[in-house]
């Protein structure tokens, strides 16, 4: 046992849910110089939850909490909108399920999500967690990229079933590039089969983005609300998480109210506050800096992509230059993982024998599995090979002096997963106070999508500048006649030529080869 189990293994029998950070050396039940922080971090949550601007930037409010719970909504406005969105959900589900609602071919079969990020990330990890293939009303499908090959892969699943297929395209900003271009390829894709898209087609955007215009001037099935209230990474308890949700057959409002249970005790004191225990803890293993690596293992295979959801909830929320008062602070906690026992087979032997540069999050389900399970040695059942598997491996790393967290749930389901998202989502909110970083914004995610369009200029540059010579150039060449930089140049000839967009000839190396415009046969 670690010295001062029980005195730190936060326990809410209400819930079911458990904290043991006793496996976190300085870990300390006064909190001592934290206290203060502490006090500052409940402060900021209440201001944000009853309507404090949160997202300086954006100027906007930061409200996820109201969605599981209307009756906080600051304004009599926001709690109808949210109260009509779920009552649209249900009815819009209801009508897909009985075949009121019906694609070109029949009957609805298959929902393709398309959106990326926050608009991705979270349904997604819903529709594996809670999915139950003998009773999922339809099945699930995702395009979170513009990866022209992983569009082609799901087209080829989706062959011959189009006209059964219901596509959601979720863009909060309704302008996000890559979502953008998977809607032209799968609208294309709908009309070289014959099939009018808008029949098969709904958004989930804010009012008058760019898709809002767009589905409602093409006529789509139907438009469901965003708002600018809600991050994007923190959206799956909108209609962004809710939506799929629903049409697959998971009772969305179970999950709604674990999350609602979750926030309502992480309002309490420290001592009965789980999402608190879990941002101090954090805390004090990075040293309030990231100084450690966040490893998540969920010992349950429906929690696979729990960790590349957390992954982007705590990196881009956390992971900022600037703190709140403009000082340079580099902050954030790397976060990684995939789950047990499968990871024993792959990374613990570092995590126990090699750099001390993580700390450990064991998630523990206690409830084996739904039915009855059979022996497979006298007396043990798999259920308990994964719970000493996980105990095993535990023991091993605190014996090899590595901290970990375990979180302790009774089962896992729905209104478990609503749980366990609340409590990231406001363990977050917490440390970005207790560390004084503005959780809400990602401007990194905004440089990375100006660098992008920046590169598609030169490369349109490159295209222009080629078909206006008529002769074979080194990429040196291309690059001083366009006053571009040298590798990028290169970079993209590269590309041009391997997707037959410009021609290449090799000569005796790399720098020497030489592009010319594509002269059409
Ligand atoms: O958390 C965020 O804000 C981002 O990751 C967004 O979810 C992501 O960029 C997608 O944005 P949108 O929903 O506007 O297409």
């Amino acid at each position: 046992m670690a010295e001062d189990f029980f005195e730190r293994y936060f326990w809410a029998e209400d819930l079911g849910i458990g904290v043991d950070v006793s496996r976190i050396h300085n870990y300390s039940n006064d909190y001592g110089n934290l206290n203060q922080k502490i006090t500052r971090a409940f402060n900021a949550m209440a201001a944000l939850e009853s309507g404090g601007i949160a997202n300086g930037d954006e100027n906007r409010m930061v409200g996820h909490y109201w969605l599981r719970n209307s009756g906080l909504a600051p304004t009599v406005g926001i709690k109808s909108e949210i109260e009509n969105s779920i009552t649209q959900i249900e009815r819009f589900a209801l009508a897909v399920h009985k075949g009121d609602i019906v694609g070109q071919d029949g009957r609805f079969k298959n929902v393709l999500c398309l959106g990326i990020g926050g608009s991705a990330l979270g349904p997604r990890l819903i529709s594996t967690a809670l999915s139950n293939p003998k009773k999922d009303k339809m099945k699930l499908y995702f395009i979170d990229n513009t990866d022209p090959d992983g569009i082609d892969y799901m087209a080829d699943i989706l062959d011959g079933q189009l006209g059964k297929t219901l596509v959601i395209c979720m863009s909060k900003s309704g302008g996000t590039q890559e979502t953008k271009n998977a809607l032209i390829e799968i609208e294309q894709l709908y009309n070289s089969h014959g099939l009018t898209f808008s029949r098969h087609a709904l958004a989930v955007t804010c009012k008058d983005s760019k898709l809002d215009h767009q589905a409602k001037k093409d006529g789509w099935i139907s438009r469901f609300p965003m708002w600018d209230w809600v991050g994007g990474r923190t959206s799956v308890t909108s209609v962004v998480g809710l939506l799929p949700a629903a049409l697959q057959g998971i009772d969305f409002k179970k999950f709604l109210s674990g999350a609602r249970d979750m926030d309502s005790i992480s309002r309490r004191q420290i001592e009965e506050n789980p999402a608190m225990v879990l941002a101090v803890a954090w805390y004090s293993a990075s040293l309030g800096h990231g100084k450690k690596d966040m490893v998540v293992i969920p010992y349950k295979d429906r929690l696979g992509l729990f960790t590349s959801y957390l992954q982007q909830l705590i990196m881009e929320s956390l992971g900022k230059r600037h703190d709140a008062n403009g000082l340079e602070v580099h902050q954030g906690i790397s976060v990684y993982g995939n789950k047990g026992s499968t990871d024993q087979h792959a990374y613990v032997q570092q995590l126990r024998d090699g750099l001390d540069n993580f700390f450990v999050t064991f998630i523990e389900v206690l409830k084996a599995r739904v039915g009855e399970s059979i022996d497979i040695e006298p007396g043990v059942k798999t259920g308990d090979y994964l719970e000493g598997f996980f105990l095993g491996t535990r023991l091993a790393l605190t014996e090899s002096g590595r901290e970990s967290i375990t979180l302790t749930i009774r089962e896992m389901n729905a209104y478990y997963m609503g749980i366990l998202i609340a409590l990231y989502e406001r363990a977050v909110g917490f440390y970005a106070s207790l560390i004084n970083v503005n959780a809400y914004d990602q401007p990194g995610v905004e440089a990375g999508k100006k660098a992008a369009k920046d590169v598609l200029r030169v490369q349109q540059l490159i295209l222009e500048y080629l078909s206006s010579q008529n002769t074979n150039m080194t990429s040196l060449e291309i690059a001083e006649a366009i006053g571009g930089d040298k590798e990028l140049v290169f970079k993209l000839l590269e590309h041009l030529a391997a997707n037959g967009r410009v021609s290449r000839e090799w000569s005796d190396s790399v720098r020497n080869l030489k592009y010319m415009t594509k002269i059409s046969d």
